[in-house]
């Protein structure tokens, strides 16, 4: 084989997004574009807010002395002291720009942290329903996912089943909230208590346990919700996010991580994340991305044009007879499966010319995922559709 064993069988295990985008591009082409309700791709199909585009422009009319060349590997001074600034105002507390590095996207931080902490063989706990890529990520830098539902009805943290899976190997926990693929947004209390608890065991035997908050849906939230800032509550925390959602620039690769300055080691892991961020190739955040986002850290796309989309699809499905708990961010649905067999309810949504992705895509069977960062038009124009699949599953319709 051409390339190794483990890439190939990995990447059989990670294709549901890409064969549906596949299945969706086949329908495409026979049907027309506009009878096929594609929702399985979060590619946000906004575009950036327009202050965006006007600091792209000033920059490109006004450019800086050397501003494409090499910097420090954590990134530009201005966009780190930027990004501390607003974390410090969402946490109550000093966060420094010593504790901020800019990355790649998410995905870029998430494999800076993980190369800095894991010894090879050491676990990370990853909650049902999870974002598939983590599994990929941790087995990047030699570690070992392990796998734990959050609660089945309301997908909100199962505390105690952490502390069950927690071993001498446990060296971190991955949450992301507002969560990809559900949309709920875990509470201050509930993350306290998981706070709580990894203080406890750090006190009782020096075991320090990373919670790495993934959050690149954090500004976008509903009905006036704030997302609670990890650093107040759990003290061995690290953030990271990215602006693909929250500025609409996926493909720009912009992100950053952000070390709680309450963590004791929080000095020793910068040192390891900024040197694992050369290492790893990415060298240092895009320049250009750096000096625009660094002005545009109280910005977002229109959240509220989400939040009317999830009104929508949730009055609309529930009223169908789909059993769905509302979300309270990011842009995504995980409706209850009413087959059984979540990949046989996506193939039969195919025939309706509907797009998902089966809740197995995400280690969550029985569920299946709807991505709605497309146009409300298309929303509306799918209902029929929708309403013909409920009633051939045996719902309302
Ligand atoms: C939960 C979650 N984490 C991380 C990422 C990666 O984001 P980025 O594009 O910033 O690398 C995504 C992207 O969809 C995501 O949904």
């Amino acid at each position: 084989m051409a390339i190794a064993m483990k890439i190939a069988s990995q990447i059989s295990k990670s294709s549901w997004i890409r064969k549906m985008f596949e299945e969706g591009e086949r329908l495409r082409q026979e049907f027309g574009a506009d009878k096929i309700y594609d929702f399985t791709l979060g590619n946000p199909d906004v575009e950036p807010p327009e202050s965006f585009s006007r600091e792209l422009l000033e920059l490109a009319q006004n450019p800086l002395p050397g501003m494409h060349r090499y910097m420090n590997n954590a990134g530009y001074a201005e966009t780190r002291s930027a990004v501390a600034e607003k974390i410090s105002k969402d946490a109550g507390f000093a966060v420094p720009a010593g504790n901020i590095i800019m990355t790649c996207g998410a995905g870029g931080a998430l494999n800076v942290v993980l190369k800095t902490i894991l010894n090879p063989g050491e676990e990370v706990i990853i909650l049902a329903p999870y974002f598939v890529e983590y599994k990929f990520y941790i087995d990047n830098h030699g570690g070992v996912p392990v796998e734990v539902w959050t609660n089945r009805d309301t997908f909100q943290l199962d505390i105690d089943a952490i502390e069950k899976v927690i071993t001498a190997k446990t060296r971190a926990i991955i949450i992301c909230s507002p969560n990809n693929p559900t949309g709920v947004i875990y509470p201050a209390e509930s993350l306290k208590r998981l706070g709580d608890v990894l203080g406890k065991i750090h006190k009782r035997n020096g075991h320090l346990i990373y919670v790495i908050s993934d959050e690149p849906y954090a500004r976008i939230a509903f009905d006036g919700q704030q997302v609670p800032n990890i650093f107040p509550l759990v003290e061995s925390s690290i953030i990271v996010t990215s602006h693909s959602k929250d500025l609409a620039l996926p493909g720009e690769r912009i992100g950053y991580l952000a070390a709680n300055p309450r963590m004791a080691t929080a000095g020793q892991f910068m040192e390891g994340a900024v040197f694992s961020n050369r290492v790893l190739g990415f060298v240092n955040a895009p320049a250009l991305m750096q000096r625009l986002v660094a002005k545009l850290q109280d910005e977002s796309v229109d959240i509220a044009a989400y939040q009317a989309k999830r009104d929508l699809l949730v009055n609309e499905l529930s009223g169908m007879g789909f059993s769905i708990v509302k979300p309270n961010g990011a842009f995504y649905l995980f409706p209850k499966s009413p087959l059984v067999d979540d990949i046989e309810f996506v193939k039969l949504a195919q025939k309706f010319h509907i797009l998902l992705v089966p809740g197995a895509g995400f280690g969550a069977p029985g569920f299946f995922r709807i991505a709605y960062c497309f146009d409300i038009d298309m929303i509306e124009r799918s209902l029929p559709a929708w309403r013909a699949l409920a009633k051939e599953v045996g719902l309302k319709g």
